[in-house]
């Protein structure tokens, strides 16, 4: 529809999240809980979430950090290790609130040292979770330090991922944030269960924007921005409204001095605009009408879960995100801190 200056849709879920815990926790999870009615939740802790006990008490923590009368369900995800056990998987396929298993090639990304070093060795881990319908979430990215960091994402499909997915033809598994041509492609052309989630800063941003008038280490994150040409793969993906391609930000929130160091950490926070910002790219394209699906359909309906009943109406209305939200340590700066978002969350 053109001009467009008010969209009511299902309420929508975020696909992929890092909440963290403690006093972060406490901050950040209200930005989710006034727009998603439901998010995986990332098990990338110090230590990480690799036991089902571990994952129901932080599923706790999180509960008790939510605002009074918010309605949000966490669904949890353990961390796969290379001692990760096959009655593990059992275990958090009978808790009823795992919802999958993470994937991290050791070594690719924020707290990952202790993720897989070689995932053949979860063979059978990878067949107890397809026989128990756990969803197999992916950080695809090669971690050999020879390969090009713009690489990684294209490497780790041929290498690993498309291997994989092809000696586990039951196992469902989603691709977490693509960043790249040869990605949509991939999960384009895989056999069914195979899926994506897509962040609003890759579908916003290419790698320019990481560089623009000096470095900028808020728009670092894991994979890191690509290229035009993927950024573009990805927008006409989302618009054509392919339902293996959802919503999962991604939001992964450090503080500020994390960020703006000689070494800093990998990760955008975007929840403050976790709807906002999807809802400015499907408008670019076009195709605003797709939004709820990409939103609030796709993702539900490949991982088996019942759609939401509730609504969340977006209107047409510039608002600026602060240049930071405080947080105890230190603060934490938004995307688009300071300068302004096209769509609001009414209410
Ligand atoms: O940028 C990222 N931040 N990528 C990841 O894979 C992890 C995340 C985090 O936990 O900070
Ligand atoms: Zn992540």
């Amino acid at each position: 529809m053109v001009n467009m200056q008010e969209l009511t849709i299902r309420r929508p879920d975020d696909w992929h999240l890092h909440l963290r815990d403690g006093a972060i926790l406490a901050s950040v999870l209200p930005f989710t809980a006034r727009r998603f009615a439901r998010a995986v939740v990332m098990p990338n802790l110090t230590p990480p979430v690799t036991t089902t006990a571990a994952a129901l008490a932080y599923r706790e923590r999180i509960r008790a950090a939510l605002p009074a009368g918010a309605d949000f369900t966490p669904l949890m995800t353990l961390y796969l290790t290379d001692s990760t056990a096959r009655e593990e998987i059992d275990r958090a396929a009978a808790s009823g609130a795992v919802i999958g298993c993470k994937l991290y090639p050791a070594g690719a990304t924020t707290h990952s040292a202790a993720g897989v070093t070689d995932v053949r060795r979860l063979d059978a881990v990878f067949e107890r979770m397809s026989e128990r319908s756990l969803t197999l979430q992916v950080h695809g990215e090669v971690v050999d330090p020879a390969t090009d960091i713009f690489d990684r994402e294209a490497l780790f499909i041929e290498q690993v991922l498309a291997p994989l997915v092809e000696r586990h033809p039951r196992l469902h598994v989603v691709f977490e944030h693509v960043t790249t041509r040869a990605a949509v492609e991939y999960v384009c052309g895989a056999r069914p269960g195979v899926a994506a989630t897509v962040t609003p800063q890759h579908l916003l941003l290419n790698r320019n924007a990481l560089f623009q008038g000096g470095i900028r280490p808020h728009l670092y994150c894991l994979p890191v921005l690509k290229r035009e040409a993927d950024r573009e793969a990805l927008r006409a993906v989302v618009a054509a409204g392919n339902p293996r391609f959802f919503l999962g930000t991604d939001s992964a929130p450090h503080a500020r001095h994390l960020k703006e160091a000689a070494c800093g950490c990998a990760g955008i926070f975007s929840a403050h605009a976790g709807i906002e910002l999807y809802a400015e790219v499907f408008e670019q394209l076009g195709a605003l009408g797709r939004l709820e699906d990409f939103a609030a359909h796709f993702g539900a309906d490949f991982y088996g879960l019942p759609r939401n009943a509730g609504t969340l109406t977006l209107e047409k209305r510039s608002w600026s995100p602060p240049a930071a939200y405080p947080l105890s340590p230190g603060e934490l700066v938004p995307l688009r801190a300071g300068e302004s978002v096209a769509w609001a969350v009414r209410g």
